[in-house]
């Protein structure tokens, strides 16, 4: 459903990819992974039109979205939880979940998220600021749900929370990804990469330069090693 080939992009005159091709297949949760600093978020970002791309296509469904203009990305059916979660701390939680939409969602959307996300519920009216970081990524998540997008792109969603709510979130991105929606997570936590995906790709500086099964990458701790910098 998601399709990248040979994708470059540049800050400036700092060129950030230099060939990134991947695929999300309808129903599937791929990760990306890679160091700090090869490219991941930009990858995502130049997906979703926010950085400029210097070359390579992106098609989504089969559309050609390369050039296509940032704002109308959200009505294909891509969603983006951003690194760092893009909470607004002074609105309120519903605030927070709901300001994507033109005008108030409907009761459907609203009794779903908040019975998927029972601590969002309790604090509705908390303001966005006063959640734990975990929470917070919670509520980044829902904000991105309540847009009914067909693939999510999550940028390192346990990345600084706590251990038990990490489990309650990567059981989360298995419950969506369970109602049909396909998921491109960008991770550094391997065990949560592990547990989620079947699939992943390795990125190196600008370069995405291996795909594999998961259960192929465990049986590979010298690749884990060379391109995570990590023990299996
Ligand atoms: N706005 C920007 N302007 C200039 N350079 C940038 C900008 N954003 C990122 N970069 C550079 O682009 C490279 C890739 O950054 P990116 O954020 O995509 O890495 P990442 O793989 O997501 O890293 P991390 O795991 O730390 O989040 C880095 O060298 C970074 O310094
Ligand atoms: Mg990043």
């Amino acid at each position: 459903m998601l399709e990248l080939r040979d994708m470059r992009a540049s800050y400036g005159k700092v060129e950030v990819l230099q060939d990134v091709s991947l695929d999300v297949r309808e129903g599937e949760i791929v990760g990306l992974l890679g160091r700090n600093g090869v490219g991941k978020t930009t990858t995502l970002k130049a997906i979703l039109g926010l950085v400029r791309k210097s070359g390579g296509g992106v098609r989504f469904d089969g559309r050609d979205i390369a050039a296509m203009a940032p704002h109308k990305i959200p009505g294909c059916g891509i969603g983006y939880v951003p690194q760092g979660r893009g909470i607004f701390p002074n609105l309120s939680v519903e605030e927070n979940l709901f300001i994507g939409l033109h005008g108030a969602p409907d009761a459907e959307i609203a009794d779903y998220i908040f019975e998927r996300f029972p601590r969002l519920a309790e604090r509705r009216g908390q303001n966005g600021g006063t959640l734990s970081g975990g929470e917070q990524q919670q509520l980044a998540i829902a904000r991105c749900l309540a847009m009914r997008p067909k693939l999510i792109l999550l940028d390192e969603p346990t990345e600084g929370i706590m251990p038990i709510l990490v489990q309650e979130i990567r059981k989360e991105i298995l419950e969506i990804n369970a109602t049909g929606v396909s998921i491109l997570l960008v991770e550094q936590n391997l065990s949560t990469a592990f547990k989620i995906c079947k699939r992943v790709y390795l990125m190196e500086k600008g370069v995405v330069v291996r795909e594999s099964t998961t259960d192929e990458l465990k049986r590979q701790p010298q690749l884990v090693h060379r391109y995570l910098g990590m023990a299996a």
